[in-house]
């Protein structure tokens, strides 16, 4: 063989190489508890489109008539887990967990019948926001009675014992994954849809800052296509789930939000410290945006570099605002409302924006 045939015999191979596509994931059967919320069916969704078999466990009462094609198994996280047991599954995925004693029942009861649980956190486990950088190493919030289950005053605490009561249930075979804010189409809490919506309405808009605060989200399918990367590959441990992948600011937020309403408003920054003083607050009146200061000076920053390492990508932010309303478009107008009209009243908006003018 010459020089010449070597190196075509070189290139053919490379290029037969480079067209022989992955093997196929091993399909995978996955109970979700839950499922029929806000994530659970983009989870589902991302789930049967790679071709894994799904089955539902819920009480039956959110969203009854979605998925009527797949298994539904019916009772109560709280003592009626009858409908689970004699079954297999190769992974569970706990989205509705928020109480140690219940995800310990589930997770007692399956981890003798699957192989892998993936329990839905919450970054809001973290003792402390008052560093930039924070990591899943940084150490986790407490509560003075584990014996209490009032979530709205121990949220945090409560999610971390939880993380626990499944590692200690299947040691080895769970993934804990911490979102930040969770953002995208069928979000209830409108936390972040305020910001597409108001800005598509027209006018002044009141922006919070300076506009270079730096902001973390994940957009719900971003994180239901990720988890099913950690599915398929059965990967366990602790990750913080956000992003972007770089820093990402309120003000490249805000103008994609614009962008994607046809750019119909016009945006005043309004100074964190005059927000304070006339009362507006971050998160609530402001959606998405926390003054990054004092015990919150860590917030925006926080580390996603595991997750990005098995896979979690994301998708432009303009994207989803995009997405976004044309789902709201979709909504009867009291429904679309309720999930739209978050953050501050319009007209506490004009006065706040007429008070800053004025200001002198
Ligand atoms: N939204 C955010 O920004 C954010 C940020 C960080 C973390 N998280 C976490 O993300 C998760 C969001 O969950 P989601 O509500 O969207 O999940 P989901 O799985 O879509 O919806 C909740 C499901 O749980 C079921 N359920 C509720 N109580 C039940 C019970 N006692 N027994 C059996 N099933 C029950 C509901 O159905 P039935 O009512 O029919 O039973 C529903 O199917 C939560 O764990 C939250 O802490 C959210």
């Amino acid at each position: 063989m010459n020089r010449r045939h070597f190196l075509l015999g070189t290139l053919a191979a490379c290029a037969t190489t480079r067209l022989v596509p992955p093997p196929p994931p091993a399909k995978k059967k996955v109970l979700i508890l839950g499922g029929t919320g806000f994530i659970g069916p983009h989870i589902v969704r991302a789930l049967v489109a790679r071709g894994h078999t799904v089955t539902l466990f819920n009480r039956g009462k959110t969203h009854a008539e979605l998925f009527p094609d797949l298994e539904k198994l019916h009772g109560d996280r709280d003592g009626h887990l009858e409908a689970l047991q004699g079954r297999r599954w190769d992974t569970v995925v706990d989205p509705s967990g928020f109480v140690p004693r219940i995800v310990k029942m589930s997770a007692a009861l399956l981890a003798p019948s699957v192989d892998h649980y993936l329990f839905v956190s919450s970054i809001s486990v973290y003792k402390n926001v008052d560093a930039p950088n924070l990591d899943e190493t940084a150490p986790l919030d407490t509560t003075d009675d584990p014996t209490s289950e009032d979530v709205k005053a121990h949220y945090g605490a409560l999610k971390a014992l939880c993380e626990q009561a499944a590692e200690r249930a299947l040691p080895g075979r769970v993934a804990n994954i911490r979102p930040g804010l969770i953002i995208g189409p069928g979000d209830p809490t409108g936390r972040f849809t305020h910001w597409p919506w108001r800005l598509a309405q027209g006018g002044e808009v009141l922006a919070p800052g300076d506009g270079s605060t730096p902001v973390q989200y994940i957009d719900a399918r971003d994180l239901a296509a990720w988890i099913v990367k950690l599915i398929e590959n059965r990967t366990v441990g602790v990750f913080n789930a956000l992003g972007p992948e770089q820093r990402i600011t309120m003000k490249e937020v805000v103008d994609a939000c614009n962008a994607a309403g046809g750019n119909q408003a016009q945006v005043t920054w309004v100074d964190a410290a005059f927000l304070e003083k006339q009362g507006v607050e971050g998160w609530s009146d402001m959606p998405l945006w926390v003054d990054t200061k004092g015990d919150m000076a860590g917030f925006g920053t926080m580390q996603n570099r595991r997750a990005l390492t098995t896979g979690l990508t994301f998708r432009p932010v303009l994207d989803t605002a995009r997405d976004i309303l044309a789902w709201l478009a979709t909504l009867p107008d009291d429904q679309r409302d309720k999930v739209a009209s978050t953050g501050i009243k319009h007209d506490r908006e004009e006065k706040v924006l007429a008070a800053w003018k004025a200001r002198g």
